[in-house]
């Protein structure tokens, strides 16, 4: 045995023991059904150095096999169900049932005007409210959204980013309502605009004000809530754009560099902000080279922090991430293939490590998941946790000869093109200039062409196909709610103190241009006089303009 790999031993068995105090591992021992032990972890006999630099032991850097020295067998991964529709009191009926059913983390779905920034009663937002997620517009609907549920227990995911900032000043002044100090507040704002324009286009500012709006979050937040994470820099929509395993995590890592950057630029010291990023993959098919992109992601990320950047905090050096399903590969044909094709992808992130999950449902190639729909995409993760036994051991997938081999592979393609990236002078560069998105959407053409000529099959879709008529009973959300979203918002405009309201959306005006001051308490005054969504981010397109696309 290498003295590096029996001292990195050592330190995991320590650390192992510490980490047991607060989350004890769920058994005594782990057995098989013929009652062999399962052992925490299995190495090889014969480990050399660069077994050592490559892998480690879980918990020890550069964590490719899992970010925790015990990783399921103490706690599993969040079950996090990504939900949201029509009215703030639907959604938290929702939610409600999802944590009745055994959810163990909130994820928020946002109609897309408020992911962009308008109100309901906006003209823009005709015949889009509450439709993709729940209609948010002031304070009064997040107090809705979280009745019955105590933001003390629970940690919250938004799926926010141009306006992310007005939705976690409303999430702290529904806490304060509550009674629960920011400090406590644990969740998620996805706050990662970079991938808004490669991929998802729900942007509103261009670049620059963009990044310092982020920039003001991480800086709050440090101040003000260290217990919530304050970007979820994602490579999901990259895949569901059509990129390839590879370009996903090179693009995801290329874009949390660019935030990076920005931070230190603005003054933060890395270790003061770095410990709350966190990433969002998806779990697409090709079950080992998913699993072992996780773990390249994980080592190329510690790498780049504690090597690159010369963060000294682990927790920096930590990629931790969420994993959804592939959406992109739900049919519409034969819906109930789907469960297989989800248990599949989530058992990928389960293998590769995840942190938290969301497994989609089996209707959303068709529309919102009705609630049975997403018990059983619950039920799925519950199955994988509970009964396949593969959270008995962790990091089970390491030393197999093709899942390391992935891992490097992918490690040393990523890295290839961060290179690329790099000379091209950093993500926001390669953004403006439609690197990224030209590679995926060659990547794309290809994956469609294989498809269509049937090289690539898509069981239902072109082959096994079957006649049938879409007979599932599909979530619809009422034409009704848009009328009753308007009337309401209306209503709180006219029962406000409309000069704090005023007073409150002058000051951020005032600030907007100036970079030293932090935009996050201005924002936070203006929602607890119940200013809206859209009012706030009016003054700032006033302020920034709106951007208009690459
Ligand atoms: N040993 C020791 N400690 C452990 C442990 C273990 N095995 N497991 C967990 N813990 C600890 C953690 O360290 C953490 O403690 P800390 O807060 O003191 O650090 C605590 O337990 C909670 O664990 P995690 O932080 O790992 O789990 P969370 O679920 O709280 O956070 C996350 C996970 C990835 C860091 C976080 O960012 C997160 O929840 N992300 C979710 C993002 C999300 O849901 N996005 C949905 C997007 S939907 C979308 O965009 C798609 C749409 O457009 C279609």
């Amino acid at each position: 045995m290498s003295s590096s790999f029996r001292n990195q031993q050592e330190q995991w068995k320590k650390e192992a023991e510490k980490v047991t105090e607060r989350f004890p591992e769920r058994k005594e021992t782990f057995e098989t059904s013929s009652h062999i032990e399962i052992d925490r972890l299995y190495t090889p006999d014969q480990v050399d150095e660069e077994y050592v630099e490559k892998l480690g032991f879980p918990g020890q850097y550069p964590y490719t096999r899992g970010i925790q020295p015990t990783m399921f067998r103490s706690r599993y991964w969040t079950m996090r169900q990504y939900a949201g529709f029509g009215s703030a009191k639907e959604t938290n009926e929702r939610f409600r049932y999802l944590l009745d059913q055994g959810q163990t983390g909130l994820s928020v779905a946002f109609d897309l005007p408020t992911q962009i920034g308008y109100d309901s009663d906006d003209s823009m937002s005709e015949g889009e409210v509450g439709k993709v997620g729940v209609a948010i517009d002031s304070l009064a609907d997040m107090e809705t959204l979280f009745d019955q549920i105590p933001l003390d227990k629970v940690s919250t995911s938004m799926t926010i980013n141009a306006p992310a900032s007005v939705l976690l000043c409303m999430y702290i002044a529904v806490g304060e309502k509550q009674g629960v100090s920011k400090e406590k507040l644990t969740g998620t704002i996805q706050n990662d605009i970079l991938k808004e324009y490669i991929a998802r286009g729900t942007y509103i500012f261009p670049p620059k004000p963009s990044m310092r709006i982020i920039t003001d979050i991480f800086g709050y937040c440090h101040e003000n809530l260290p217990r919530f994470n304050t970007i979820s820099i994602s490579g999901y929509h990259i895949r569901e754009a059509g990129s390839t395993a590879v370009q996903e995590v090179a693009f995801t890592i290329a874009n949390g560099m660019a935030y990076v950057d920005a931070a230190i630029e603005s003054g933060l010291d890395v270790d003061q902000f770095a410990p709350r990023l966190a990433f969002f993959f998806n779990a697409h098919n090709q079950f080992f080279e998913e699993a072992a992109k996780f773990r390249a992601a994980r080592r190329i990320w510690a790498k780049i922090m504690k090597e690159h950047y010369k963060a000294e905090n682990p927790k920096s050096w930590k990629l931790r991430f969420h994993t959804q399903t592939g959406g992109s590969t739900l049919t519409a044909q034969q819906p109930d293939n789907n469960i297989v094709r989800v248990a599949l992808q989530a058992l990928s992130a389960v293998m590769g490590g995840t942190q938290s999950l969301h497994t989609n449902s089996r209707d959303e190639a068709l529309a919102l998941p009705t609630e049975e729909s997403a018990r059983i995409a619950l039920r799925t993760q519950q199955i994988i946790a509970n009964e396949s036994g593969v959270a008995d051991t962790v990091d089970p997938l390491g030393g197999s000869y093709y899942v390391e081999h992935l891992t490097d592979k992918i490690e040393e393609e990523v890295n290839s093109y961060l290179e690329q990236i790099r000379d091209i002078g950093g993500a926001v560069q390669a953004v403006e200039e439609g690197f990224m998105q030209r590679e995926i959407h060659h990547a794309a053409y290809e994956a469609q062409k294989n498809m269509e000529k049937g090289e690539d099959i898509i069981v239902g879709l072109n082959q096994y196909q079957i006649d049938e008529e879409v007979h599932a009973e599909l979530l619809r959300v009422d034409e009704e709610l848009e009328k009753q979203q308007v009337e309401k918002t209306q209503s709180i405009r006219e029962n406000r103190d409309q000069l704090a309201v005023e007073q409150a959306l002058s000051q951020i005006k005032q600030a907007a241009q100036h970079s030293d001051i932090n935009l996050m308490p201005l924002i936070l005054d203006a929602v607890k006089a119940y200013a809206t969504v859209g009012e706030i981010c009016n003054v700032l397109r006033k302020e920034y303009g709106e951007y208009t696309g690459m």
